[in-house]
């Protein structure tokens, strides 16, 4: 079984306080992923031992409904775990998990990769246990994600599908300023049926603008 690396820049602790804009955060979080804190949720890098509590959390019905099949095994995600490592560290993607403020238990993820060479445009995707639905830690999760994507990575088009039939996936996006730019046709196949889905984007303007308005806690709809 693999082991977390050791990964000195893994300590780093990112909060909600917005970092200064169009300066480029001096992270390297390619040899590991800083800690983000929120007042309900803590995202930090996925663990080894993190593979039991996501297969609990993430293979019920109710989550995997418009996602593409997850592992259906604690050695699977062991594995899945191991390659979201090799993937930060070959600098191609961010996988976080969510923790609630008061546990140490990884409750779902936040996932975002490279679309394109130097990472400015990215994709992003995220995933919850049901019992956390509805409680504000996946807004707060949301926000933490896309500062990280923008201000630490320099991600500045942030896509996300989510199928034209996941009311809530949708929602959730609608409800943190993403934009539905179009609707993908037939792009996605789950259980053998092609499924629509809805194209939503974050530019990195429009979410520094937003947040100058609002403040750096507050979800834009
Ligand atoms: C996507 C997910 C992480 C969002 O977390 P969540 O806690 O459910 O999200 P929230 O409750 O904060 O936001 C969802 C919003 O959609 C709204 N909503 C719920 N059902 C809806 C529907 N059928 N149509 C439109 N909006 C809907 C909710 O009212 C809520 O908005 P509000 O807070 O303004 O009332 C979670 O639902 C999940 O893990 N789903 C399964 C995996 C998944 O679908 N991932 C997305 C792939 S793109």
């Amino acid at each position: 079984m693999e082991k977390m690396p050791f990964t000195p820049g893994a300590d780093a602790i990112v909060s909600t306080v917005p970092l200064p804009a169009q300066e480029p955060a001096a992270i390297d979080w390619r040899t590991g992923l800083p800690t983000l804190t929120g007042s309900l949720v803590t995202l930090r890098e996925l663990r080894h031992t993190d593979a039991a509590s996501l297969l609990a959390s993430l293979t019920t019905e109710e989550v995997t409904r418009f996602l593409s099949p997850p592992p259906t095994t604690v050695e699977g995600f062991e594995r899945f775990i191991a390659w979201t490592q090799r993937q930060r560290a070959a600098g191609q993607s961010a996988c976080f998990a969510i923790v609630p403020r008061d546990s140490d238990v990884a409750v779902g993820l936040f996932q975002v990769r490279s679309l394109e060479a130097g990472f400015g445009t990215a994709e992003w995707g995220f995933a919850m246990a049901v019992e956390y639905w509805g409680t504000g830690m996946f807004a707060e999760g949301a926000t933490l994600t896309v500062d990280f994507a923008i201000d630490v990575i320099g991600v500045h088009r942030l896509e996300a599908r989510a199928a034209l039939r996941n009311g809530r996936g949708n929602g959730a996006l609608r409800k943190i300023g993403a934009v539905q730019e179009g609707v993908l046709r037939r792009s996605f196949l789950r259980n053998g049926e092609y499924l629509e889905q809805a194209l939503w984007t974050i530019l990195e303007e429009d979410w520094r603008e937003a947040k100058a308005v609002w403040g750096p806690n507050i979800i834009v709809h």
